[in-house]
C-alpha cells in the first residue's frame, strides 16, 4: 500500500447520494469492513493511537462503532463496553435522548459498565450532528468515567458535530473528512 493510510480508507468508503432520504448522503462504511487489508489499517491506525494512552475500557456506539470498538478492544487487551439503543438492555440503565441527521433516538448503558475514575474511549464510525456521541458522553459522565476521547472513521464537519463535541469538552480524533 503506497497511499496514506487515512487516504486509503477515505477513498475505500462508499458514498451513496439521497439515502436514507433526499438530500443526505451516506457514507457507508461496509466497503472498508469487506476487504482485509483496509479493515486492517483501519484498525491499526486507532491501535497505534491509543496503545499508550493507558485506557482501561472501549465504549462502542450501536451499530456500527460496535464493529470497530469491538476489534480495537480487543487489540488494546481492554474491556468493550455497549452503548445501546434503548431498550436492548436488559439490567438496570442509564439513558439520554438525543436528535441526529435523520431522526431522534436515545442511548443506554447499564449503570455497572463503567467504574468511577475509568478511562474510556468513545468509538463510533462516524461523527454528523454530534449528538450520538455526546450523548454518549454523558452517559459515561453519569457514571463517572474519565472520557479520554471521542474517536470516530468519519467526520462531517460541515454538521458541526465534532465542534459540538469538543464544546461539551472531550478531545476529537478521526480518520477522515468529508465536506
Ligand atoms: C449513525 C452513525 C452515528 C450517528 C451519527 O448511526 O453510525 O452513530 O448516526 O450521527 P450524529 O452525529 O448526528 O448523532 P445511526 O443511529 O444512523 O445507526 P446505526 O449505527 O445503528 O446504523
Ligand atoms: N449518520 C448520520 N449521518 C450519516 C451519513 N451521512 N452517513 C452515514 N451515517 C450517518
Ligand atoms: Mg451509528
Amino acid at each position: 500500500m503506497h497511499t496514506d493510510p487515512a487516504d486509503y480508507i477515505r477513498q475505500t468508503i462508499r458514498s451513496v447520494p439521497n439515502w436514507p432520504k433526499p438530500g443526505v448522503t451516506f457514507r457507508d462504511i461496509t466497503p472498508v469492513l469487506q476487504d482485509p487489508q483496509s479493515f486492517r489499517v483501519l484498525i491499526d491506525l486507532f491501535v497505534y493511537r491509543y496503545m499508550r494512552q493507558r485506557l482501561d475500557l472501549i465504549a462502542g456506539i450501536d451499530a456500527r462503532g460496535f464493529i470497530v470498538g469491538s476489534v480495537l478492544a480487543y487489540e488494546l487487551n481492554l474491556g468493550f463496553i455497549p452503548v445501546r439503543k434503548k431498550g436492548k438492555l436488559p439490567y438496570q440503565t442509564v439513558v439520554e435522548d438525543y436528535s441526529l441527521e435523520y431522526g431522534n433516538a436515545s442511548v443506554e448503558i447499564h449503570t455497572d459498565s463503567v467504574r468511577p475514575g475509568q478511562r474510556v474511549l468513545l468509538i463510533d464510525d462516524l461523527i454528523a450532528t454530534g449528538g450520538t456521541m455526546v450523548a454518549a458522553s454523558r452517559l459515561l459522565q453519569r457514571l463517572g468515567a474519565n472520557t479520554v476521547e471521542a474517536a470516530a472513521i468519519i467526520d462531517l464537519p460541515d454538521l458541526g458535530g465534532s465542534q459540538a463535541v469538543k464544546d461539551a469538552g472531550l478531545p476529537v480524533y478521526t480518520v477522515c473528512t468529508y465536506h
